[in-house]
């Protein structure tokens, strides 16, 4: 196992990423961030170097972190060789299972993987089985105008309780403290309306995907969400990211908006794993908007729609 913090081998790593995608996405976004100034404070693993078995990437060692806080303690993982994902998932050097974490990948072996290590620890697993979708050209991308009176801007500190209160994770300081980082540090955008808040927004994550698009009850079904994701996709694809997200496959309204704006859906899953030893689920019901995530599935396949 290595950790990588050359930058001229984890630029080496993105350019192999890059010929991985789609399969590679959500290490290849976080390698992209770490590459750009690391605001997440990740590091890189590889089993092996430069013939890697399996990418790993997962908070920082040297820095502390609230070991209740599956947000900030993000791994994401992409392997070549199921075996050595194994070995690297399960090695407690490597992967930190004292502490709640989330880790995100595209292949099923991650799940599986995780699945069985939470299982054979007593551990409980959510899992969250989002479908993926990319921007195939996101330069012709429809672009939607905004109604006169409102204004497209970019989403401030300011509005992270807002923000928070209307998030599936949300209704709790984790949550707060993470909407921050990612409004400080990562692309986002906003619709902001006469009166001042936001009505419509989108974030982007450390993996650089797109995430907690949202929209006012109130104002829903206006297209409101098309300028922001319009903005939001410009930032990331001028900065060379991959304008990508993942949607719960019953989210018929944001599937129908993406598939509006021409994004597609890949196949398989993209996983959202929540590991949480000993600490209580944080996710109230009423968080929970009708648009969004179902009650987490403890070690249930993805499923189909
Ligand atoms: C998904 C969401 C951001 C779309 O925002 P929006 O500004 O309403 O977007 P649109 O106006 O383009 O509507 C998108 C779809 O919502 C549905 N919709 C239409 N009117 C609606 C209304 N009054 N209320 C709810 N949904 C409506 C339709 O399916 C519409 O697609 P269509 O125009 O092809 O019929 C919004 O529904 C939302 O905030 N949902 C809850 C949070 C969520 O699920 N976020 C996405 C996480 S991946």
């Amino acid at each position: 196992m290595l950790i990588l913090s050359c930058s001229s081998k984890l630029r080496l790593l993105e350019g192999m990423l890059r010929q991985g995608l789609p399969d590679t996405l959500p290490v290849y976004g976080t390698v992209m961030h770490v590459n750009r100034g690391n605001p997440a404070r990740q590091e890189v693993l590889v089993d092996s170097w430069p013939e890697f078995k399996i990418v790993l990437t997962r908070p920082n060692r040297e820095v502390t972190w609230d070991p209740s806080d599956f947000g900030t303690n993000l791994y994401t993982a992409f392997y070549r060789d199921e075996g050595a994902c194994r070995a690297l998932l399960g090695n407690s050097r490597a992967v930190d299972w004292s502490q709640a974490f989330q880790i995100q990948g595209l292949q099923d072996g991650v799940y599986e993987t995780i699945r069985d290590i939470a299982r054979a620890r007593g551990l409980e697993m959510e899992m969250y089985p989002y479908l993926p979708l990319l921007h195939p050209d996101p330069p012709a991308m429809p672009q939607y105008r905004h109604d006169e009176g409102l204004r497209l801007a970019p989403v401030s500190p300011a509005h992270a309780m807002l923000l928070s209160n209307t998030w599936m994770f949300g209704w709790n300081s984790w949550s707060l403290r993470y909407l921050c980082l990612l409004i400080r540090h990562f692309p986002n955008a906003c619709l902001l309306g006469p009166e001042g808040p936001p009505i419509s927004w989108s974030l982007s994550d450390p993996l650089a995907a797109l995430m907690h698009g949202y929209t006012l009850p109130e104002h829903r079904g206006q297209r409101h969400i098309a300028p922001v994701v319009g903005m939001l996709a410009a930032q990331l694809h001028a900065r060379g990211f991959p304008v990508y997200t993942r949607v719960l496959p019953h989210n018929k309204p944001s599937l129908q908006h993406l598939q509006h704006l021409g994004f597609r859906i890949l196949p398989g899953a993209f996983h959202q794993l929540v590991v949480r030893p000993g600490f209580a689920q944080s996710q109230p019901a009423h968080a929970l908007d009708s648009g969004q995530a179902p009650a987490p599935s403890s070690g249930e396949r993805p499923c189909a729609q």
